[in-house]
Parts: C-alpha cells; sequence; structure tokens
C-alpha cells in the first residue's frame, strides 16, 4: 500500500475572526510566540514521514511562499551571530521538504480548496492539515498517528473530537459505530449542526488522509451548508461506501481560528517553552 507522501494545506480563507490583522497577512503567518502557524503544521507533516508540502494559496498570502524561502538580506545581516540560529529550523525544513503552491481564485469553501490542491497532488493518498488547528502531543504527532491508521485500514481518515453540545454548530459532526477504541467506522455526517440536528459530539478537525478518490467526489459534490463545497459532503459520500473512519487522536487541539483558542495555545507554549528553559 501506498504510503502518504504529500501534504495539503488549504490556506486561501479570509481569516475574517482575526481581522484587522489578517486584513494583509494570512491567518496561517499569525505566531505562536515565535513561530508561525504553517510552520507548526509543516513540522507536524514532517514529522509522520511527508516531505512535499503543496500549500493553497490566495490573494495577499504571498509571505507563506516568502516563509519557506531564503531571505538573503536578512541572512546575510545575522550571518555568523547567535541570531542565525533563530532560523536554524526553518533552513532545516528547507532543505529536507519541497514545496509546491496553488492559489484558489475564488473561496469556494474547504471542499473547494482541496479540489484546487488536487492539481499538486496527483491519484494518490495524501494528508490534509488546516494549519490553524495547532495540535500538541506527548507521543507522536497527531498526522503521524493518522498514517499508521491509513496504513492499517486503507480508507480515508478523519481526526474527531468530543465537544460540548452546544459548539457543534463549529464543526463537521460524525456518526458511526465504534469498532475499536477511538476508531470510529462513520455512517453519517452533518457539516455545523445545530445541537438538536447534531447526530453526536464528535467534531471533526483539522486532520484528514484522504484516498484520491475523494477528487472525484468533489467534482460532483454541489455546494452545501453557506453556499460552500463541503469537505463534510464528499467524505459522507465515502462514508456510505464504508471508506472512511473517524480517529480520536491522542494529544490536544487548539482552534487558533478563534482569538481565545490562538490566546491559549500561546500561553500553552509560552509556559512549555519557559519550562524547558529551566
Ligand atoms: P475557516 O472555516 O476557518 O474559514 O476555514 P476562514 O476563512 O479561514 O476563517 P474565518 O472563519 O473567516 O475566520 C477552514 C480552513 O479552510 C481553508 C481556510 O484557509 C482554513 O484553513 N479554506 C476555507 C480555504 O482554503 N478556502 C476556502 O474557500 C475556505
Amino acid at each position: 500500500m501506498a504510503t502518504i507522501n504529500k501534504c495539503l494545506f488549504p490556506a486561501a480563507g479570509y481569516g475574517t475572526r482575526f481581522l484587522p490583522a489578517t486584513k494583509a497577512m494570512p491567518k496561517e503567518m499569525l505566531p505562536i510566540v515565535t513561530k508561525p502557524l504553517i510552520q507548526y503544521g509543516v513540522e507536524e507533516a514532517m514529522e509522520a514521514g511527508i516531505t512535499d508540502m503543496a500549500i493553497v494559496t490566495g490573494r495577499g498570502k504571498r509571505s507563506l511562499e516568502d516563509h519557506f524561502d531564503i531571505s538573503y538580506e536578512l541572512e546575510h545581516q545575522i550571518a555568523g551571530s547567535a541570531k542565525e540560529e533563530l532560523l536554524a529550523e526553518t533552513r532545516a525544513i528547507m532543505e529536507s521538504c519541497s514545496f509546491s503552491y496553488t492559489r484558489q481564485v475564488e473561496m469556494r469553501g474547504l471542499g473547494h480548496a482541496i479540489s484546487v490542491g488536487g492539481k499538486l497532488i496527483g491519484r494518490e493518498p495524501f494528508a490534509v492539515i488546516l494549519a490553524d488547528d495547532y495540535c500538541v502531543t506527548e507521543g507522536p504527532g497527531v498526522l503521524a498517528q493518522m498514517v499508521a491508521l491509513y496504513e492499517r485500514f486503507g480508507c480515508s481518515v478523519v481526526a474527531i473530537e468530543e465537544v460540548p453540545k452546544n459548539e457543534t454548530y463549529r464543526y463537521g459532526v460524525i456518526e458511526g459505530v465504534e469498532e475499536e477504541p477511538g476508531i470510529i467506522r462513520i455512517s453519517n455526517m452533518v457539516e455545523k449542526p445545530t445541537p438538536e440536528d447534531a447526530p453526536s459530539n464528535l467534531a471533526v478537525i483539522g486532520r484528514y488522509v484522504l484516498t484520491p478518490e475523494i477528487f472525484d467526489i468533489l467534482d460532483n459534490t454541489p455546494p452545501g451548508k453557506n453556499n460552500e463545497i463541503q469537505i463534510t459532503d464528499a467524505l459522507l459520500t465515502q462514508a456510505q461506501r464504508g471508506n472512511a473512519i473517524g480517529y480520536k487522536f491522542k494529544g490536544r487541539r487548539f482552534d487558533c481560528g478563534s482569538v481565545e483558542g490562538f490566546i491559549d495555545a500561546t500561553n500553552y507554549t509560552f509556559q512549555k517553552t519557559q519550562i524547558e528553559k529551566q
């Protein structure tokens, strides 16, 4: 079975919850302490054995490309000083990974962004990271956990977590049968349901391993909730074929697309770095 070589980062959204910060800057460049969200995402993909990073960008998102490129002037300026070390991690990423980019011209939803990114992926299974969901773990990263599951099951895998019932309206919510502890064969999925319509409190978060069949399904998926092409609707089609599982990942997720989640992630990471320094 093919292992996962490519990770897609849909990063074309407007990030309206972070205005005015995101007026001229992508939300994925917001830093958790000193490192931008996109870099945490790329590091998580690398830890899962992935070296091909495919980023779906949009207007005003050039800084994403610049971040993973050489900055001659700056690097010349700090060469030989202690500050050089601050760019070491980013340089190491650039040396071991390849980056490709495509633009989503019209923001027609996450499903559409994944479909647009398909040109960078081709016909192979692939991972998806929404970098505004920042995940921390004690052991292997969330994506590494999911790639291991893909290798066992050979079908699409989505990361899920329990959320309070009154928050289901913010997520795709699944229903299904728990085949093993934490592994649920999905039978139904609903995008952003009200608490009354939610089939469970198991919400999909921004980590996926998808089989290439998803691209054909997306091509035939009409706009759904909010008139956007929803990955949830395409995954429902896969689920109805028995080809999608939900995985209660081990770790903690911060919703950095929301101000509260972003502040929590910042506090958590800052405290952790202070403890590590001691
Ligand atoms: P969000 O629902 O968080 O939307 O998208 P958003 O536009 O980024 O943020 P808000 O709600 O306006 O504050 C989930 C993910 O899907 C990507 C976003 O970049 C984000 O990573 N996305 C969404 C696209 O790439 N294209 C789209 O058309 C929509």
